[in-house]
């Protein structure tokens, strides 16, 4: 039997790469640039599987073109770089690693929500730049974040686990959610159901965790920051695209609301130049999972669902489960 052959698109740990090479053949890519589509289809040929990383866009066209490819392994939550729905259709298996990074996500979303809110990168550049003259009584002066209203848009996993935080800082909590949770759970996290315009309207901190779809797409967009209070401060760790980022900027700049702390943008690398000249802005490179351990259980995750699906399993976290039924890997051992 030929040994199987991974593609893996941009530079992982040494570890991932040791986890792998007993199974395959691996045509590793070991650097940050990634593939250009057309690249990505001519290097897939002949692989069974690709480790995916966000940045790569495997989008209908390029799926299209992966003519030997039986599953994409994605090292991330997020997929919305996968057209999955294209990759069904192709018989592609589709797998993420969910639950991993929950808590660090939230960490992240709930540091961006303190910075925002006390000022943090604002206080940081400030001495770096030589301004600190003298304490004055309203020297960097921000807004309370306990007993405060948190709004929670996307109650998914990362949802609850800032929800959680929040409880932490006596927060109060309104969620938004195509799917109210169970009352256990609401009673849990003390969070109320609440309509977008009631979450919009009351909350002083609203935090985003959907995922990126047609339907979430400028969800908050001129009219949902206008319906925001002055004092509101907006957090997004989950992706860019979900905010229309020149209205965010003049929603900053003309003082619609307070702040916003952005993890994520409509077009990565690139940050909106009105987004930059924006003081009330603090921001950081899509690093909402960025932690060692996290960062490492990740692409083990990744690893074992291609693991997995190579020795005829199917994979823990395959998103486009039904494919399994028809899908080579399954065939394979069943003949
Ligand atoms: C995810 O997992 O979707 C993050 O955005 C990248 O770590």
């Amino acid at each position: 039997m030929p040994r199987p052959k991974i593609l893996i698109t941009k530079r992982v740990f040494p570890e991932t790469i040791a986890l792998l090479e007993p199974h395959a053949e691996l045509d590793y890519i070991a650097t940050d640039e990634g593939l250009a589509p057309e690249e990505l289809s001519a290097r897939a040929r002949g692989k069974d599987v690709i480790l995916s990383q966000i940045t790569d866009r495997l989008s209908r066209d390029v799926i299209a073109r992966l003519a030997d490819v039986r599953m994409i392994a994605q090292i991330a939550v997020g997929y919305d770089n996968i057209d999955v729905a294209a990759a069904s259709e192709a018989g592609i298996l589709v797998s993420n690693t969910p639950g991993v990074l929950t808590d660090t996500t939230a960490d992240l979303a709930f540091a961006l929500l303190l910075a925002a809110a006390r000022r943090i990168a604002e206080g940081h550049d400030f001495i770096h730049a030589g301004k600190w003259k003298r304490w004055t009584i309203d020297l960097m002066i921000g807004r309370d974040i306990h007993h405060r209203t948190l709004g929670i848009l996307g109650m998914g996993r990362i949802g609850q686990a800032v929800a959680r935080r929040g409880l932490g800082f006596s927060m109060r909590v309104l969620y938004h959610n195509r799917t109210r949770l169970s009352p256990e759970l609401e009673h849990e996290l003390n969070a109320e159901h609440v309509s977008m315009e009631r979450l919009l309207a009351e909350s002083d901190f609203i935090s985003i965790h959907a995922p990126l779809s047609d339907a979430t797409r400028h969800l908050i967009g001129e009219r949902e920051l206008r319906t925001m209070k002055p004092e509101a401060i907006l957090v997004n760790t989950a992706r860019g695209p979900i905010v229309d980022e020149p209205a965010l900027a003049r929603a900053l700049r003309e003082k619609w609301i307070t702040a916003a702390g952005l993890d994520v943008f409509e077009r990565e690398p690139e940050v909106h130049p009105d987004l930059l000249a924006c003081e009330n802005a603090v921001l950081t490179p899509h690093v909402g999972s960025a932690s060692v351990a996290t960062r490492m259980k990740m692409t083990v995750m990744a690893s074992e669902n291609a693991l997995a699906a190579l020795a005829g399993q199917r994979p823990p976290n395959l998103i486009n489960s039904a494919s399994w039924e028809t899908s080579p890997f399954r065939r394979a051992v069943a003949e």
